[in-house]
């Protein structure tokens, strides 16, 4: 079968697990990639074993690229995605699919248009533990799901916002802990959860003083189906803690996983230190599975990177999706209600009130 042409735009942190990824699928064929730093672009194409840009239009025209992956800044995903659609490639984002509801919709629309397929980078989905919640969540084992609860406690020292000139401010970041860390539990959030009614919610910046944006963040949310969900996320807690997503069922049955222990690692700068775990399993009659999940969790974990594993798998099930011609994992539609989240919250610290979903 032949293999889909695939380039790769933003050559830094979060770059390497993408072409690391691309050089070693079957599905790919690396052929491009683009990063405005020249000499950045250079290196990381001598690493692969692929063409260097500069400029998106040009690697578009010179390489046709049937897919095109974005790992770029949240603000910058869209143009890059625009032009790639429009050259009729399909295209997969990293969270968040964009910083703003505007830049979302003007992709969502190019791929449309295109007629391509527009996913969304949200790896922590695909990790087991979370799989094992979502089964049992569809099953049925938890009757309606009731409550949601999404807590991070994570840290981010003034160093990692001093790495790059785009972090930590309202105009090229376009958020903080909402926007950069939250986005994998905010999609878990809702993906067991459901369509959202409305969101309250208010955002703080505790101990970062060298930077604009939120560092802690916390919102009530009601959803469609009745149930009613918490975030709590923070990267002010040092060291971190845990990050946790707990769904609760009418039946009073309970899922839950820790998908970071300690704090979030960062792409390209730290490695995932522990295996994410099921931590509440309280369905009837499962009870004792907790265990066996861990001692399976932990098992696998010395037998993977966890840190690209998950990014690779997303990454085949996206060139996968091209060639079975099904939506991937995480469609562009599905990223938008994640950036409808982070919105609703800064909206409704400024309004003061409670903000309806969707947001148009
Ligand atoms: N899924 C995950 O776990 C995960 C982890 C880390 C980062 N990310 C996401 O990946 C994205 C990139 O993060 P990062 O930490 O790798 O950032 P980074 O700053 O390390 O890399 C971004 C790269 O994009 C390049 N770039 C900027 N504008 C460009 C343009 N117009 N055309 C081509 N290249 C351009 C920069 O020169 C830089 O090399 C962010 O959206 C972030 O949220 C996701």
């Amino acid at each position: 079968m032949s293999k889909i042409r695939a380039a790769l735009v933003g050559c830094a942190k979060v770059g390497h697990t993408h072409g690391a990824a691309l050089r070693t699928l079957d599905e790919a064929e690396f052929v491009a990639v683009c990063d405005t730093q020249g000499e950045r672009a250079e290196a990381f194409a001598a690493r692969y074993g692929t063409h260097a840009f500069t400029n998106v239009p040009r690697m578009l025209r010179e390489c046709r690229p049937e897919a095109v992956l974005i790992a770029t800044p949240h603000p910058i995903h869209a143009g890059a995605a625009i032009l790639a659609a429009a050259a009729g490639a399909h295209v997969l984002v990293e969270k968040p699919l964009a910083a703003s509801l505007a830049d979302c919709d003007l992709m969502i629309d190019a791929a449309r248009q295109a007629g391509v397929r527009l996913g969304v980078i949200s790896q922590r989905r695909l990790y087991e533990p979370v799989r094992r919640m979502k089964a049992a969540v569809d099953a049925g084992k938890i009757g309606r799901p009731a409550l949601g609860v999404f807590v991070m406690y994570s840290w981010r020292d003034p160093a990692y916002y001093a790495s790059d000139p785009w972090r930590g401010k309202w105009e090229t970041e376009g958020g903080g802990v909402l926007v950069n860390q939250s986005p994998h539990q905010l999609d878990l959030l809702q993906w067991f959860m459901g369509p959202i009614e409305e969101i309250t919610g208010c955002w703080t910046n505790i101990n970062h003083p060298s930077v604009e944006v939120d560092d802690t963040a916390v919102a009530v949310l009601r959803f469609k189906n009745g149930g009613l969900g918490s975030i709590v996320t923070s990267v002010a807690q040092r060291p971190g803690i845990w990050t946790k997503v707990h769904i609760h069922g009418s039946n009073g049955a309970s899922v839950g996983v820790e998908t970071d222990h300690g704090a979030s690692f960062v792409a390209g700068v730290s490695n995932v230190a522990d295996p994410a775990l099921n931590d509440v399993w309280t369905i009837p009659g499962e009870e004792h599975l907790l265990r066996e999940f861990e001692a399976e969790d932990r098992a696998r974990f010395g037998q993977i990177d966890a840190t690209t594993h998950y990014h690779r798998l997303q990454i085949e099930d996206f060139l996968r999706a091209i060639r079975e011609g099904r939506p991937p994992l995480v469609t562009g539609e599905e990223g938008r209600i994640v950036v409808e989240m982070f919105t609703a919250i800064y909206r409704s610290q400024r309004e003061r009130g409670p903000i309806a979903l969707p947001i148009r």
